[in-house]
């Protein structure tokens, strides 16, 4: 059975151009619930930890500069088949290929600084939220 809970990350690019609120507003109207939410900073070393299964990928380094560049917004949300619907929302990781309507077709500028992260499986979520929230900051 699909999981109810998903990960998100606003990337940097987004919050420095100002759209952490359209974004949450978005994720509001589409009927997730905010279970835990945190405005950061990912060190070089956490980012690598982050993504650590691409580390392998020609695109790590890049990654890992990127998302280390400047603050974002970590959230767990809540809503029935919260993976999917959660990826649905957000649209392709190329924008170019993102749907109409969807967050990544609304905001993003490039593959790489794509405004926003998904987890791409309930075990992801599970695994992603646990990195930057302990028990007693999910409610
Ligand atoms: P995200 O959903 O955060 O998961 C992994 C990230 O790697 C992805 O979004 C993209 O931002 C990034 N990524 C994937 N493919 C490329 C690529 N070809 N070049 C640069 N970054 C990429």
């Amino acid at each position: 059975m699909a999981g109810n809970k998903t990960f998100t990350m606003v990337k940097p690019d987004a919050v420095k151009a100002n759209n952490i609120g359209p974004i949450l507003k978005m994720i509001n109207e589409a009927g997730f619930r905010i279970v835990a939410m945190k405005y950061t900073k990912l060190s070089q070393e956490r980012a690598g930890q982050f993504y650590e299964v691409h580390k392998e990928r020609p695109f790590y380094g890049e990654l890992v500069d990127f998302m280390s560049s400047g603050p974002i917004v970590a959230a767990i949300l809540e809503k029935d088949n919260a993976v999917e619907d959660y990826r649905k929302l957000i649209g392709a990781t190329n924008p170019a290929e993102a749907a109409d309507g969807t967050i990544r077709k609304l905001y993003a500028t490039s593959i790489g600084e794509n405004a926003v992260h998904g987890a791409d499986s309930d075990e992801n979520a599970e695994r992603e939220g646990s990195f930057f929230f302990s028990s007693t900051e999910k409610f």
